[in-house]
């Protein structure tokens, strides 16, 4: 049985945010030390997820992302994979990462079930990558990068958040990088969360901006969506093999068609990334013993208060008290 929302949109997408520890410090995402971290005692265990994805996939959750702060970091994370894979209903479970382990683990997780994995790729020269993920070694996620490739983790997308004057010089020579291999980059605007000072100092780039720049290098041909292609808008640079996409989340809103819940670490259910208050507490009732019949109910009480929509533009006051990867991104 699917579940819509208030507005009749069909939730079928689950993100699952695994820890909110990473091994990275995205200048953008999080402050030089780090941020109060959950402790571990209240972070879900992988059979509580089990369970949380078992009654969402019984009211139509079909795709399962995990996220973080940084999924790998979690320890035994293809046994989680092989337990989200074989639940009922699910149909495919991927990752979002920074890559940074990712050439140890592309083998095991594809073997237990992995499906695809999108992957943060913010800059292509190393002193800049080293100085935007304070202390990154943009080696080890190329290298991330091609054991995806080898293992077929396939599609691969590269998530680049474009900020100006920051990593926006790089824009051609990412989307270079589809030329001669299945790479999709994506170039994401900037959203206000994470760093407020940077977002109010350097604001964002708009993505039809960067797609016009593109255009004067580039012959670019669009891409027509296909079923389960998210939010960007895709574009191929004629004669390459990968795409380029662009996620325009600050200049036009895909909310109308957000198929999404969130499930973060600490096991609140929410409702739209924006929105902190709008959650439910998956976690209390599962340690309490809830059954399964219980736990569905609270997924339709999640998916009955996601909001029409952001609403960035009319806010006042961005206020948000978490970083992305204590969010999941
Ligand atoms: P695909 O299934 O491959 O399309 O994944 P995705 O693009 O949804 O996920 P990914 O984790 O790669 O996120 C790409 C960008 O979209 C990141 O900047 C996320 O923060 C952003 N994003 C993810 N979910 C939401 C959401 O619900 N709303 C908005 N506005 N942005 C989101
Ligand atoms: N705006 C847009 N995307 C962001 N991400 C992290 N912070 C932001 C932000 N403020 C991206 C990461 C990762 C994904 C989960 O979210 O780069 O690719
Ligand atoms: Fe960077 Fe993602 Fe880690 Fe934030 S959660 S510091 S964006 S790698």
């Amino acid at each position: 049985m699917p579940i819509t929302d208030s507005y009749n949109r069909k939730i079928e997408y689950l993100r699952i945010s695994l820890t909110d520890r990473c091994n990275m410090r995205c200048t953008y995402c999080m402050p030089p030390e780090g941020v109060n971290l959950i402790p571990h005692y209240e972070v879900l265990h992988y059979g509580e997820i089990r369970e949380i994805v078992r009654a969402g996939a019984w009211l139509g959750i079909r795709s399962v992302r995990l996220t973080g702060g940084e999924p790998t970091v979690r320890r035994d994370l293809p046994r989680l994979v092989g337990m989200l894979k074989e639940v009922d209903g699910i149909e495919e479970v991927t990752m979002t990462t920074n890559a940074l382990l990712l050439s140890k683990l592309a083998k095991e997780l594809k073997g237990a079930g992995l499906d695809r994995v999108n992957i943060s790729l913010d800059s292509l020269r190393p002193d800049r990558f080293f100085e935007i993920t304070r202390g990154g070694d943009l080696r080890a996620v190329l290298e991330g990068v091609d054991a995806a490739l080898e293992a077929g983790l396939s599609p691969v997308k590269l998530n680049a958040v474009i900020i100006p004057e920051f990593n926006d010089d790089e824009v051609e020579d990412m989307a270079r990088l589809t030329f001669d291999r299945p790479l999709h980059v994506r170039y994401i605007e900037f959203m206000p969360i994470g760093d407020l000072r940077l977002h109010k100092e350097k604001k964002f780039i708009k993505a039809a901006e960067l797609i016009e720049r593109l255009k004067k290098v580039f012959e670019l041909e669009t891409v027509e969506k296909g079923a389960g292609m998210g939010p960007a808008k895709t574009f191929k640079i004629k004669g390459a093999i990968g795409t380029i996409g662009f996620i325009s989340s600050m200049s036009d809103h895909f909310c109308g068609s957000c198929n999404r819940l969130r499930l973060s670490s600490d096991g609140w259910l929410r409702s739209c990334l924006f929105n902190e208050k709008l959650g439910v507490d998956m976690k209390t009732p599962i340690r309490e013993g809830a059954s399964l019949e219980e736990l569905k109910e609270l997924f339709m009480k999640a998916a009955g208060i996601k909001p029409e929509g952001h609403e960035l533009d009319r806010r006042a006051e961005l206020d948000f008290e978490r970083t992305m990867s204590q969010i999941g991104g």
